[in-house]
């Protein structure tokens, strides 16, 4: 049933989200043999006014390719416009598809759904699709199961971010997705888990007899997840000040991290054993505690003319998350992300206890450090302390490195999203966030949240281009964190 043919209808086709990553994903994807012609179409769907070619014109601009394979790849695309709310643009949608469908003759159907649109249209056009442009065989393999069979298809919907702004309404939004479609037809994309150094944490974790036995309180101090940025919000402030840097990053992409980093081992690799397994860890986290939060603010984010005035809405935040099981129980996990900063990268940062007994003066030199470089530059190093090189015994920092520049030198790296995509296409949603799950990410972070919105907290300034507000630094060294000073690990180059 994975055969035969397929349209991807991508919704919001003339925004932002669909033109920079959405179409070039697909570009990616059929550029790779992924997409065939003759077996793919793709829809753009959006409001605007546009002939199919207005809409290539438009894409063509985000693609980097070579020229024939361009136009082969937007020949795919067709255009049809119509509004998010009512059943005119919708019937003509289902035309167009059922059309190419009829064309192909291939009996299977499998219709995808790309919501790159803003969620407060969500609902209703979920409503659409199903009403209007369910695959043929809906009432087959979706309820009954009975004609799977003899008419193999599927519809399925992606959305993105952000479900809702808080715990009742995200479960308010899920529940109105949950009685259009059935849980396996949602794909809640979080792009964080299309990131291959994230995919890889789990085989790290589980396949190496090297990291079990110390992955654990006895010997971990304390982890950092942390994501940086160099630029502000600019041209998107007033989205930004609807949500505050811990809905756009910190509940969502470091939270998935966090999950994979923090979480028991899953039964078998199953996506809902793997998801079950997170949502067991996100159920074991502390309420947060005011005082092990920080919140800042980057001086001029407020020019912005979308931006009011008097926003307290925060553009950094760093928010110490406590598990309560047997593995973590007194390890801090230091969640941090901002904007404006001085500098760009993701990163898991594990720093483990100090020697027992030292002999040596370890702890001048710091501490052993397993760092995963989400991006960019992805890589993995164990900070080590070593004899330096030399007739003297003396000791310093080193590194043993796994740099995927250097070691995978022939390799490209996937862009998450064409990742995601694929992982649809194949229906699998071991990448993607479960209800449940999402409900318990809500329920850690909405009363901290409902206090920033009340102004009970409030957000320091900092200086762009800065490392973030100094109580951030204090908070980590607080809570354990030490910091090796006079130590920095550069990505090695090829020659
Ligand atoms: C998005 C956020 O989800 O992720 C943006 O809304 C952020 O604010 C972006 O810039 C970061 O993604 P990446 O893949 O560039 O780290």
């Amino acid at each position: 049933s994975e055969q035969g043919c397929l349209s991807i209808i991508v919704l919001g086709a003339s925004g932002d989200l669909a033109k920079k990553k959405t179409f070039p994903a697909l570009y990616h994807l059929f550029d790779q043999g992924f997409l065939q012609s003759g077996e793919v179409h793709i829809f753009g769907y959006a409001r605007s006014n546009l002939s199919d070619d207005g809409l290539r014109e438009r894409i063509r601009g985000y693609l980097k390719g070579a020229p024939e394979d361009l136009s082969e790849f937007l020949q795919l695309i067709k255009y049809v416009s119509g509004s998010y709310d009512n059943g005119e643009g919708f019937e003509k949608l289902n035309k167009e598809i059922s059309k190419y469908e009829e064309s192909n003759q291939s009996g299977s159907y499998r219709r995808l759904f790309y919501l790159a649109l803003p969620p407060s249209v969500y609902p209703s056009v979920c409503r659409m699709i199903r009403t209007y442009c369910m695959n043929p065989c809906k009432y087959g393999i979706d309820i009954i199961g009975l004609f799977a069979a003899s008419h193999p298809g599927w519809t399925r919907v992606i959305v993105e971010k952000p479900f809702g702004k808080d715990l009742d309404s995200a479960e308010e939004l899920s529940a109105q997705l949950g009685e259009l479609f059935e849980e396996h037809q949602l794909y809640r994309i979080d792009h964080y888990l299309g990131k291959e150094l994230v995919q890889n944490l789990l085989v790290l974790r589980f396949a190496n007899r090297l990291f079990l036995p110390l992955w654990n309180r006895d010997n971990i101090d304390n982890i950092q997840i942390v994501f940086r940025e160099d630029f502000g919000t600019e041209g998107r402030g007033g989205y930004f000040d609807q949500y505050g840097i811990i809905r756009d990053i910190i509940q969502n992409h470091l939270l998935q991290v966090f999950c994979l980093v923090a979480m028991e081992k899953p039964v078998s690799l199953k996506p809902e054993h793997i998801r079950d397994e997170k949502v067991k860890v996100l159920q074991s986290v502390n309420p947060i505690k005011c005082e092990e939060v920080v919140l800042g603010q980057y001086d001029g984010y407020k020019d912005d003319p979308t931006v009011p005035d008097d926003s307290n809405t925060p553009t950094f935040a760093s928010v110490v998350l406590r598990v309560h099981n047997e593995r973590w129980e007194g390890v801090p996990f230091i969640l941090k992300a901002g904007k404006a900063l001085n500098s760009r990268k993701a990163e898991v940062r594990v720093q483990f206890k100090d020697v027992p007994g030292d002999i040596f003066k370890c702890k001048k030199q710091g501490r052993n450090e397993f760092v995963i470089r989400l991006q960019p530059s992805e890589a993995m190093y164990m900070k080590l302390t070593v004899k330096k090189p030399g007739l003297e015994m003396a000791t310093e920092q080193s590194e043993l490195d796994l740099s995927y520049g250097m070691r995978y030198q022939n390799v490209k790296i996937p862009e998450a999203y064409e990742r995601l995509i694929l992982d649809t296409i194949r229906g699998d949603q071991q990448h993607f966030v479960r209800r449940d799950e999402l409900k318990a990410a809500w329920q850690i972070f909405t009363p901290l949240l409902h206090d920033i919105d009340a102004g009970k907290l409030k957000a320091v300034p900092y200086q762009p281009g800065s490392r973030g507000p100094k109580e951030a630094d204090e908070l980590s060294s607080k809570v354990g964190y030490v910091q090796t000073h006079g130590y920095v690990w550069i990505p090695p180059t090829l020659a």
